[in-house]
């Protein structure tokens, strides 16, 4: 029997199977363990599941020196310093596959929402402030015959590209800087940002994308554009898309994603043609129980001596 910590509440029927053979001690407080808690409980587990809002570093991994997996329930990964995490003798695992339709979906609920005005029209409703129908009122911009930007030919890139049609907008996919192109669809970055209607990111965050889309990447864009944020909010530099808005280099932003979370920058309030969402890009009933199971699973793979299923390579 081994013990495990895990740092969120989870249904009981997902976790059932891990108590039936193993110590499990769940952080039951609201929001994200304290730092200080989880170094304190980490210490003697042989199995740490845990959430992109726990910071997973050296610190972690020393205190709990006994740790042989860190399962994150999350596709990305950027919480865990994966290089430190093995050198501890341990493997990462994340949650791939099981959340790229519900990221797929919530994307596509964020290019109609921005692109069709939904969350400005809504405000106005709440307010009391529509004064009726008119010809020219709040008209958005028709999704089809345009160009959609992907910008991350991963699964989730490539699950919101596989829907376009359905829209009538013709994908076209950013290719790595430096890699060869691989099909028709392939463009360069800046192919990608110059000619796209909508652009949406689905790069993992990381060193390598930190502020991918900087001021130079702004100006290169359609000012009719419409971007998209359900990776990380670090790839966007968020000081440079408030002065994107602010000189209306761009048509409008819709973000699930941000430095700083669960902080939203308050210069972006200011902007009616932002759509901002709590980051809820795998929030489905059926993903985050999936998300849980396959977290799970990793850890009973790995504490019964197996491999696991999805570690991070
Ligand atoms: C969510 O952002 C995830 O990486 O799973």
């Amino acid at each position: 029997m081994g013990s495990v910590l895990l740092t969120r509440r989870v249904p009981s029927s997902v976790l059932a199977p891990l108590e039936a053979q193993h110590d499990v001690d769940v952080y039951r407080g609201d929001g994200a363990i304290p730092r200080d808690e989880l170094l304190r409980r980490v210490e003697g587990k042989d199995a740490l599941i845990c959430v992109l809002t726990d910071r997973i570093d050296d610190e972690v991994m020393t205190a709990g020196s006994r740790l042989k997996i860190v399962a994150n329930i999350a596709v990305g990964y950027d919480n865990i310093d994966v290089p430190m995490v093995r050198r501890h003798g341990a493997v990462a695992t994340n949650t791939p596959d099981v959340l790229t339709e519900a990221t797929a979906e919530l994307t596509w609920a964020l290019i109609l929402a921005i692109a069709r005005r939904v969350g400005e029209g809504e405000r106005l409703v709440r307010a009391g402030g529509w004064k009726g129908w008119t010809l020219d009122f709040m008209l958005g911009t028709e999704l089809r015959g345009k160009q959609l930007g992907i910008v991350g030919a991963g699964r989730i890139g490539r699950a919101v590209a596989a829907k376009a049609a359905a829209f009538g907008m013709t994908p076209v996919f950013a290719r790595r800087q430096g890699s060869a192109p691989r099909g028709p669809d392939d463009r360069t970055l800046d192919e990608v940002l110059v000619t796209s209607d909508v652009i949406s990111l689905h790069v993992p965050g990381s060193a390598a994308t930190r502020h991918l889309i900087d001021r130079k990447a702004f100006a290169r864009m359609k000012r009719s554009v419409l971007l998209v944020n359900t990776a990380r909010g670090s790839v966007i530099d968020e000081e440079a898309l408030i002065w994107a808005l602010g000189e209306r280099l761009i048509a409008g932003a819709a973000l699930d994603v941000y430095p700083k979370e669960p902080d939203v920058n308050p210069a972006l309030f200011a902007f009616e043609n932002v759509v901002l969402v709590p980051h809820l890009g795998s929030a489905t009933r059926e993903t985050r129980l999936a998300m849980v199971d396959l977290a799970v699973r990793n850890v009973l793979a790995v504490l019964s001596g197996a491999a696991p299923l999805t570690p991070i390579s």
